[in-house]
């Protein structure tokens, strides 16, 4: 049965290359970020290319946290209800510690940690009405190590990995599942700046992967899988010297 979805951060990158990629698998789309006239332009874009059963947009910034759950709500209604729900919104600042980099800091926690537990707890309080659903969030091999000049981005990706266990097993037997996804380098605007980005796919491709393993609804895995499975066990044995040159 064809299912819905919705999508945090879905005006670019990976949201915007899930939805192309669940459209074409029938889903009904939930697309909410904050620029409106980006997300209308996607539906158009959508309608025209695969036509799914119905596509909703809305504004929403994951900081103004009480309309995220606005927004969970009316969107569900929207599409007809919501059988997932994907904490997707993030930022990237490239913040350096002890050069005045405090707000970009500060943003990324706002953002991509707060955002995303607004978005999940929004989530989770729609499953729980509904008895079923399925909760998927968007960590980073990030949060296997503290990395140079990201060192909020690394914490707020890791805080979210945990938060999202912790919810799995708080919704143990409640017939609602939680994956992690830890993507390596997905070619996107967040990260087209870096010199170095070590196994890069396209979007495209990440899109691809992160549908398989929603639909195989996996409690958690790196995207791609493979190197990074392995990768990212390395990340955390690596001494300190060879971090830091990263
Ligand atoms: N690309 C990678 O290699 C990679 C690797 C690991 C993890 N990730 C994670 O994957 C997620 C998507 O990133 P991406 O690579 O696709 O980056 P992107 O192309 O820059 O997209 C980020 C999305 O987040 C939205 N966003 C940012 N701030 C927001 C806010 N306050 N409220 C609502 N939406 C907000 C943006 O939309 P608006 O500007 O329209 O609000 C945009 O749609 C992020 O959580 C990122 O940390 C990416």
């Amino acid at each position: 049965m064809a299912k819905s979805i919705l999508i945090t951060g879905a005006s670019s990158g990976i949201g915007k290359a899930l939805a192309f990629e669940l459209a074409g698998k029938g889903y009904s789309l939930a697309l909410a970020s904050r620029e409106i006239d980006l997300l209308s332009q996607i539906r158009d874009d959508i309608l025209e290319e695969s036509g799914p059963p119905a596509v909703a947009i809305r504004q929403l910034d994951v900081t103004d946290y009480e309309d995220v759950y606005k927004a969970v709500n009316e969107l569900a209604d929207e599409v007809d209800g919501l059988d997932i729900v994907f904490a997707n919104a993030g930022v990237g600042l490239g913040e350096r510690v002890g050069r005045g980099d405090f707000e970009k800091a500060r943003r990324t926690i706002e953002v991509n940690l707060l955002g995303a537990i607004a978005t999940v707890d929004a989530a989770a309080a729609y499953f729980l009405k509904k008895g079923k659903g399925h909760i998927v969030g968007t960590s980073s091999v990030a949060a296997f190590r503290g990395m140079p000049k990201s060192s909020a981005y690394s914490a707020s990706k890791a805080g979210f990995a945990i938060y999202l266990e912790s919810v799995r097993a708080e919704l143990y037997k409640k017939n609602i599942d939680v994956t992690v996804l830890y993507p390596g380098y997905i070619d996107t605007p967040l990260n087209e700046m870096l010199k170095s980005r070590p196994f890069l796919i396209s979007v495209e491709k990440g899109a691809e992967i992160i549908a398989r393993l929603i639909e195989k609804r996996v409690k958690s895995s790196t995207v791609p899988v493979y190197p990074w499975n392995i990768v990212g066990r390395l990340m955390k044995i690596l001494p300190t010297g060879v971090i830091a040159k990263m």
